[in-house]
Parts: C-alpha cells; structure tokens; sequence
C-alpha cells in the first residue's frame, strides 16, 4: 500500500482541472484476499474509497466523475458475488443520498440498466430523480457497462431512424454518434484512472477515452484515498495534451 502523507492538494492548479474523470475501480477482491477474508469483504471497503472520491471531486470543482461499478462481464461472476454487489449498490444508494444532496451532486447511470434487479433500477431512480436539479458535479455510475454494447445499441438506433427517414446516412457525424450514446450529455473523458496494477481497459468508455490521458496505480481501490486522487490530478496536469498537433503548436 503507498502511503501518502503529505497534503497534495496545494500542488493541484485550480485553474487546469480535468473536465471529466473516469476510473476503473479494481483490485476489491485482491485487497481481502490478502488481508486472509472473503472477496466481498473488498467489496464492502471500496464503498468508503468511493465516498471519499466523489465528495474530494466535487470539492475540488470536477464537473463530471465516472465510475465503472459493474460491467456487463461482471454478470459472469458467482451468482453470491453478484447478489453481494447489488445490495451493496441499494445500501450504498440509500446512504450517500444525502452525501449527494449536501454537496451539490446530481447523479446519472450509464450501461443496460434494464437488466439491474428491480430493486436497484427503483433505488437507482430514485436518486436520479432526487437529485435531478442539483449542478456542481455530475456523478455517473456506468452499471451492467459495457463499451460495445453501448456502441452496438448506438448503431441500431441509428439505423433505425435511417429506416425511418429521420436521419439520412450522409448526416450521420461524430456529433450524432454522441447523442446517441448512453454518455450523451457529458463531455470526453479527460482523465482514466485505473487502480489495481492492471493495464487494461476492459470494456470501459472506448469511443469517449479517445484522447483521454490514462493513469494507472498499483494501489488498490479500497485503499485509494483522497491524496491519491491528488496525486493522479497533478499527473495529468504535467502532461502535454497535443491531440495531434506538435509541442510548438500549443505554445
Ligand atoms: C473491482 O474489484 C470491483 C468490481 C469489478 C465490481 P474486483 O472485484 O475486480 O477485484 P480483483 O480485481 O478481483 O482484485
Ligand atoms: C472492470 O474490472 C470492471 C469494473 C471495475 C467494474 P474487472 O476486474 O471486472 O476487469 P477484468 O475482468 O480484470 O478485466
Ligand atoms: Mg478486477
């Protein structure tokens, strides 16, 4: 575990944040199974790391922070996993309501939601709807996520309105694609966070990270505190983004 000590915040420039930040909360089961307990044992830790992220984003003045939750190759887990990690969801939905009303936090799901327990769609809704107004940071939860999935939903509505004469097929643009995507009301990711030491993508936002700068600790996510957060910013605010023009370009 990286210990971090010091206070990073001062280090972070106020003024070049990240528009969105994504991150890929892994390495839950990993974390208890060295500690000798159960994997939902991680599971149940990494809510307090989320609790941490989300309310050091909004304070920081992150418009908009994506978290992967579930995949849709998650589904393939043990069913008792499965079950852990849904309740988790309900009990941690009910809990940071308020966390969310405090801070100003308005919040969002993105994947196939339609194949949550019905348990979580109602709980989900609920504070999509109680929050609805809210406008400091918009926290999304990517649920039942996958990128191709996405992606593939996107194509069939579109092909669909082609069908119908809605959209012709000469119009179809990158601003098109957008709408239709689960993602549509949020920018491009600006940040990927991945924690756990792997370095891999899987199935995560992959047209929305096209120029996305990614960061990848080995620190796993119930231990991944505030000060890491920081630390991942300052990172990205040491890299020159050239989206395909030269270094003497930009200045
Ligand atoms: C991330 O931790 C949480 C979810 C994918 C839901 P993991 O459960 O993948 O933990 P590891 O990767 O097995 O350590
Ligand atoms: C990605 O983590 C999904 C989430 C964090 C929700 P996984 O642990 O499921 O990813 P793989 O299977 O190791 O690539
Ligand atoms: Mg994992």
């Amino acid at each position: 575990m990286l210990e971090i000590k010091m206070d990073l915040l001062k280090d972070i420039n106020p003024n070049k944040l990240p528009k969105h930040v994504a991150i890929i909360m892994d390495g839950n089961g990993r974390w208890a199974k060295q500690k000798g307990m159960r994997r939902t044992f991680g599971h149940e830790n990494g809510t307090k790391s989320v609790k941490d992220v989300v309310e050091t984003s909004a304070e920081l003045g992150i418009e908009n922070l994506t978290l992967y939750a579930f995949s849709t190759e998650n589904w393939n887990r043990p069913k008792l996993e499965v079950q852990t990690l849904m309740k988790l969801l309900v009990s941690s939905l009910k809990k940071e309501i308020k966390t969310m009303l405090d801070n100003n936090i308005k919040l969002n799901a993105i994947g196939n939601l339609k194949t949550l327990p019905s348990k979580v769609y109602k709980e989900l809704f609920d504070v999509i709807d109680a929050t609805k107004d809210n406008n400091k940071m918009t926290l999304t939860l990517a649920l039942s996520y996958g990128s191709r999935e996405e992606l593939l939903n996107t194509v069939k509505e579109i092909s669909i309105k082609v069908k119908n004469n809605i959209i012709s097929p000469e119009k179809i643009d990158e601003s098109i694609i957008n709408e239709h995507l689960y993602t549509q009301n949020l920018p491009d990711v600006d940040l990927l966070i991945r924690t756990s030491g792997e370095k891999r993508i899987s199935n995560f936002l992959l047209w929305q990270i096209a120029y996305a700068e990614l960061y990848f600790t080995d620190t796993l996510w119930p231990d991944f505190t505030k000060q890491h957060l920081y630390k991942a910013i300052i990172e990205y605010q040491k890299r020159e983004r050239r989206f395909g023009k030269t270094s003497e370009q930009l200045s």
